[in-house]
């Protein structure tokens, strides 16, 4: 059996992946490495915990040691890496988070898989999976390509660029084989409540306030998470080695649009008069080097590889208030703890 390990699989992006290589490739066995921050949660993997083809491990990516240890132990032969620190306010607030974790961890990993194939790289992989937010910020016209330069503004974002650097160097030096990817916006299921559609989600359930910042008009591109996750599968098996992909929605919104139409939505789920949720927009407090539009020109991927998104924003949307609406359990356990401190720091 192929040995793949997941990084980050408890969390948003990741969780999607694992359920997929789980249930689609009985003839790998999937390891998922999280360790567990407030952003994972093992109830997302519940559906397949008890498949034969998947073992969870709890470990730190930072942890050099460890993951020396780990890689000697299973001698993975591809690498999807997705763990991450990933919100860009909590990056404001410990930027050193993000160091760790989103640099030095990737390190790690580049590290340890480098020294266990020593350099017979033969039917080997590395997926290092990022985001378009390392290119910086668009004006009103104009598409990131894979040639676009990085000009990462938040630390967030300059964490991401620094360990995309990090791949593309030890696939230079090294000759590591390596594919790397970069997403726009991506919203879904089991999409943890301080990212812009989950937060205003569980808002709208609640009737509180839903804090836009600024004048809402910033842009982003957003990709239903299973779209990221079959492009995933598709990279990971057909992409060329040494090579970058954008992957994007071809869907741009400016966020007040974007809340305006969950409003809509919401406000048909739960009954309520048209125009109720909308009352609930409130301006707040910008965020420091907020980036005005994000949008991906994901041509290359369409090209060479055929791959597309397969629902419209609308149906990826309804799907997705939808589960949270039959899921109450899980985003009653993520905002519980932790939660309520993150969200009086952030918010009042
Ligand atoms: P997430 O925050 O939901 O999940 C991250 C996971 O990584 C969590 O399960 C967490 O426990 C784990 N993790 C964090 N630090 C770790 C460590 N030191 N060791 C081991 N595990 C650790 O993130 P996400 O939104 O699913 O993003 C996944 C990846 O996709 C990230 O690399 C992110 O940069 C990238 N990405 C995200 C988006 C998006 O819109 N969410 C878009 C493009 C790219
Ligand atoms: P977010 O979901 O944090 O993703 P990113 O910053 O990685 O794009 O934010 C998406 C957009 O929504 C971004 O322009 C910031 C904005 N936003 C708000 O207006 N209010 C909020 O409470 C949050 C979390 C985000």
């Amino acid at each position: 059996m192929k040995k793949i390990l997941i990084t980050g699989g408890a969390g948003f992006i990741g969780s999607h992946v694992v359920r997929l290589f789980v249930t689609k490739y009985p003839e790998y066995h999937i390891y998922n490495l999280d360790m567990l921050t407030y952003a994972g949660n093992l109830e997302n993997n519940a559906d397949i915990q008890d498949a034969p083809n998947y073992t969870f491990i709890k470990g730190d990516i930072v942890d050099a040691v460890f993951i020396d240890a780990l890689f000697i132990e299973h001698q993975f032969e591809g690498v999807i890496h997705l763990a991450a620190e990933s919100h860009v306010d909590r990056s404001i607030t410990d930027p050193m988070a993000f160091v760790k974790t989103n640099v030095l961890g990737t390190v790690n990993l580049l590290n340890a898989f480098k020294t266990i194939w020593n350099n017979n790289f033969e039917g080997k992989r590395f997926y290092h999976i990022s985001t378009d937010e390392v290119y910086g910020s668009l004006g009103a016209e104009g598409l990131f390509t894979e040639t676009t330069a990085y000009d990462p503004n938040s630390p967030y974002s300059a964490s991401k660029a620094s360990s995309d650097h990090f791949v593309r160097a030890y696939g230079e030096t090294y000759q590591l084989p390596y594919v790397l990817t970069n997403c726009s916006n991506n919203y879904g299921p089991n999409h943890f409540p301080e990212k812009l559609v989950p937060l205003f989600i569980n808002n709208i359930i609640n009737n509180q306030p839903l804090p836009v910042y600024g004048d809402g008009n910033y842009t982003r591109d957003w990709l239903f998470v299973i779209d990221h996750a079959l492009a995933i599968d598709l990279v990971f098996h057909n992409g060329k080695n040494h090579q970058t992909y954008n992957i994007g929605g071809f869907n741009e919104w400016k966020n007040i649009d974007l809340v305006r139409l969950l409003c809509t939505i919401m406000d048909g789920k739960l009954g309520r008069t048209p125009g109720t949720s909308e009352q609930l927009i409130t301006y707040v407090k910008d965020r420091p080097g907020h980036d005005l539009r994000y949008a991906i020109d994901a041509s290359k991927i369409n090209k060479e590889l055929g791959w597309t998104p397969s629902v419209t924003f609308e149906q990826g949307l309804e799907k997705t208030v939808d589960w949270y609406l039959n899921n109450t359990q899980w985003l009653h356990h993520v905002t519980s703890g932790e939660y309520a401190s993150y969200y009086k720091n952030q918010y009042e």
